[in-house]
């Protein structure tokens, strides 16, 4: 009987048997993808499915304490039990860390997801936005100029599109006036990426990612915070009396979107409202469900999703917040055909199912992470 283990597969018959030399070649033959992030909500999803569709994965993550680490490491956890995942703890940040393990790795792809994420914080704490989203980021595209990859894909965000206020946010409108640094670093990561994509060849995707959400979910988003606020019965805070608009998206459509998006390889004639650069292999592309839905809408979803009613607190609209993002697919279409668009209410009732149970393993096993 194989034994595996997290990195070493071992056979009864020792380490040079056929056996495992077969078993060694099959792993080493997989596609490589580098996933920084990969103990984040969104890092955790994809690394999940490209393990099922057969890559060899290495994860990268600080696990920086912004929510409870506890909920990162038992991402981690759930990954590390395949042996083709690893996961390096260091900060992207941390270049001759970073660069040691990108190296000894050998990654065909790298999907760049780490990043001090979330707008109001960025507020009290810019300097965790500045050192993980920008020192981070641009050493993420020194190391692909040193050590190519057939692609890098990075996650910007709808914040990028900030005072706009003509709907659908289309890649090709100019997207110049960030309302929080959050916003500013991830559009200054995607100016600085399509500099190196320029300079040195690198094939380039951004996505600009439209309020995700499903298990394994973010504390500090809406749909975690009031979860925990519903089953409570505590009040939640319902900004600008609900005069709010988001674009969700289910992360398993999101998931899906990027694993095709990584072999839709920039290059070639631009197509209908392209944002392919004329001088690098250079494009920014949204991912969202296509479908904004009012802040009063999803809480009436959650209340059906966890069959109990919501507490409601009136509160001003937040510093740093956008009144609606609505995000144009065209282009996320026409590069990878249809995507699945779970409706809201069935994407929630997965959240759910997924939060109650969790959170009822976690109380008994003593590890249930404290929502903030
Ligand atoms: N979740 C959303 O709705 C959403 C929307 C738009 C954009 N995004 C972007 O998608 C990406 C993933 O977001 P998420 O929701 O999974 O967030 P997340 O906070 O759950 O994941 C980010 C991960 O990056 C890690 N990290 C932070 N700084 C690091 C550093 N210096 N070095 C190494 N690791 C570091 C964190 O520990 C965390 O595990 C981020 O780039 C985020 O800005 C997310």
């Amino acid at each position: 009987m194989l034994v595996r283990t997290n990195r070493v597969i071992q056979s009864p018959s020792g380490p040079g048997s056929v056996i495992t030399r077969l078993m060694m070649a099959v792993l080493q033959s997989r596609r490589r993808v580098l996933i920084t992030g990969a103990a984040g909500f969104i890092g955790f999803h994809v690394a999940s499915r490209l393990l099922r569709d057969g890559w060899t994965v290495l994860g990268i993550d600080s696990f920086s304490p912004y929510y409870d680490v506890r909920l990162k490491e038992a991402r981690a956890r759930s990954l590390e039990s395949d042996p083709a995942f690893s996961m390096v703890r260091l900060s992207i940040a941390d270049r001759p860390a970073y660069e040691a393990a990108w190296a000894g790795f050998k990654p065909d792809v790298v999907v760049h997801l780490a990043a001090q994420a979330g707008v109001r914080y960025s507020i009290d704490h810019p300097d965790d936005y500045i050192s993980a989203n920008l020192i981070g980021s641009h050493n993420t595209f020194e190391l692909a100029r040193n050590h190519p990859v057939s692609h890098l894909v990075a996650a910007s965000t709808s914040s990028v599109y900030g005072a706009n206020t003509v709907t659908p946010f289309q890649e090709t409108d100019r997207a110049v006036h960030p309302v929080s640094l959050y916003a500013a670093t991830k559009g200054s990561m995607e100016l600085i990426g399509h500099s190196y994509s320029h300079l040195f060849g690198i094939p380039t995707t951004f996505f600009r990612f439209f309020t995700v959400y499903g298990p394994w979910g973010r504390p500090d988003m809406a749909p975690m915070k009031f979860a925990r606020a519903i089953l409570a019965g505590e009040p939640i805070e319902v900004f600008n009396g609900g005069e709010m608009m988001r674009d969700f998206t289910y992360v398993d459509d999101l998931v899906e979107a990027v694993t095709r998006l990584i072999d839709a390889v920039p290059g070639g004639k631009p197509l209908t409202g392209d944002t392919l650069s004329p001088v690098a292999p250079c494009r920014v592309v949204n991912i969202a469900g296509g479908r904004p839905v009012g802040l009063n809408d999803f809480i009436a979803a959650m209340e059906h999703a966890f069959a109990k009613a919501a507490i409601r607190t009136m509160a001003p609209m937040q510093a740093g917040d956008v009144l609606a993002t609505d995000a144009s697919t065209a282009l996320l279409h026409q590069l990878i055909g249809k995507v699945p668009e779970t409706p809201l209410a069935e994407g929630l009732e997965r959240f759910a199912d997924w939060y109650v149970d969790y959170s009822a393993k976690s109380a008994i096993e003593g590890v249930l992470p404290a929502m903030h």
